[in-house]
């Protein structure tokens, strides 16, 4: 059943579950404004546990650990403001949300740059063979100098893919640009030609980025338009120079297809911020040495992950006021 907006019930005092341990500043900002019950713990609520803490309250700051769905929304029915400290929100059911009349936000824009250069990263060290020429050195195998020895590919004045041209795939586009890379990239939405040219980058057919690009990279949100967007045919379809980048979500890309591809050579290298099951990674990934892994670290500065904290705070404060959050992602749920 679709509950009232806020704003009807402007004398209540509202409280809010913090799911999981947050940057303290978050803390602080609710602190006064709402009630708040904090899990300050690196373990996940279960959902049981979120089902039990969650009762009673009308916010949840959250984050990509917990599983938001439609039987935990029924079983809380006081909850109005689900806030996500994510930029991603697949873990959360936000048709079910909107159905029960629950605000959803996220926490675009802070960290863009921060993941931008994360992905940069992995092209570089996937690229350049960073992981394995360090695991090389520390395990003593470095006896000289050899011409041919842990050569790689290279990213300056290479072609970039980038699939998904939203905040976090421009950031991307501008730094392939700073590498003198040509930039091709697609999305169900095309960019407007200004946008295309101050950005200095060319839209493709998904098969002519696959075929093109030395180095493809994902920045698409997980759906199921997008779940395994890049398996056995699509890795088949790249340049078996070429290298495969994912800073977006562990399902778009067919991870056990995509081990197959790295050890029968239908790819050179990847390098992979986020896995289909995490935090399990397919053990034949990570026999893998052309497989540089990073455990989801691509929005982990400091400075961004307090933004972000402060921001999903903001939010949940905003939509417990009756106002509209600035980060609302089911904004129809306020008609
Ligand atoms: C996100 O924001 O969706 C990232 O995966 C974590 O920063």
């Amino acid at each position: 059943m679709r509950r009232e907006p806020v704003r009807e019930y402007p004398t209540v005092l509202r409280s809010v579950l913090v799911s999981k341990h947050v940057y303290r500043e978050a803390i602080d900002h609710l602190a006064g404004r709402v009630a708040v019950d904090y899990n300050d713990s690196d373990e996940s609520l279960s959902g049981a546990q979120l089902r039990a803490r969650l009762g009673g309250k009308q916010g949840a700051i959250c984050q990509l650990t917990d599983r938001i769905d439609a039987p935990l929304l029924d079983a809380v029915p006081d909850v109005r403001v689900v806030s996500n400290i994510a930029v991603g929100f697949d873990n959360i059911d936000v048709p079910a949300a909107t159905e029960r009349g629950v605000i959803v936000t996220n926490t675009p824009g802070v960290l863009t740059d921060t993941t931008a250069d994360l992905a940069f990263a992995l092209i570089l060290g996937a690229g350049r063979r960073i992981g394995e020429s360090e695991r090389y050195l520390r395990a003593g195998r470095y006896t000289g100098w050899r011409i041919d020895l842990l050569t790689g590919w290279d990213v300056w004045g290479a072609t970039l893919g980038i699939f998904g041209m939203g905040r976090i795939g421009q950031a991307v586009a501008r730094r392939g640009r700073g590498f003198n890379m040509r930039v091709l990239y697609h999305d169900p939405f095309r960019l407007s030609d200004d946008a295309e040219r101050e950005l200095g980058i060319e839209f493709a057919k998904k098969e002519e980025v696959l075929a093109q690009a030395d180095f493809v990279t994902l920045h698409c949100a997980l759906t199921a338009e997008t779940r395994h967007l890049v398996g056995a045919a699509e890795l088949r379809a790249m340049k078996p120079t070429s290298v495969l980048v994912n800073t977006s979500r562990g399902p778009v890309v067919d991870e056990a297809a995509l081990a197959d591809a790295l050890q029968a050579g239908t790819i050179a290298a990847a390098g992979l911020d986020v896995f289909e099951r995490e935090p399990k990674i397919h053990p034949k990934l990570l026999a893998c040495e052309n497989a540089l892994l990073v455990p989801h670290i691509a929005s982990a500065t400091v400075a961004t992950r307090r933004r972000m904290c402060v921001m999903a705070a903001e939010n949940v404060l905003a939509g417990l006021a009756g106002e509209r959050p600035p980060n609302i992602v089911n904004p129809e749920v306020l008609d």
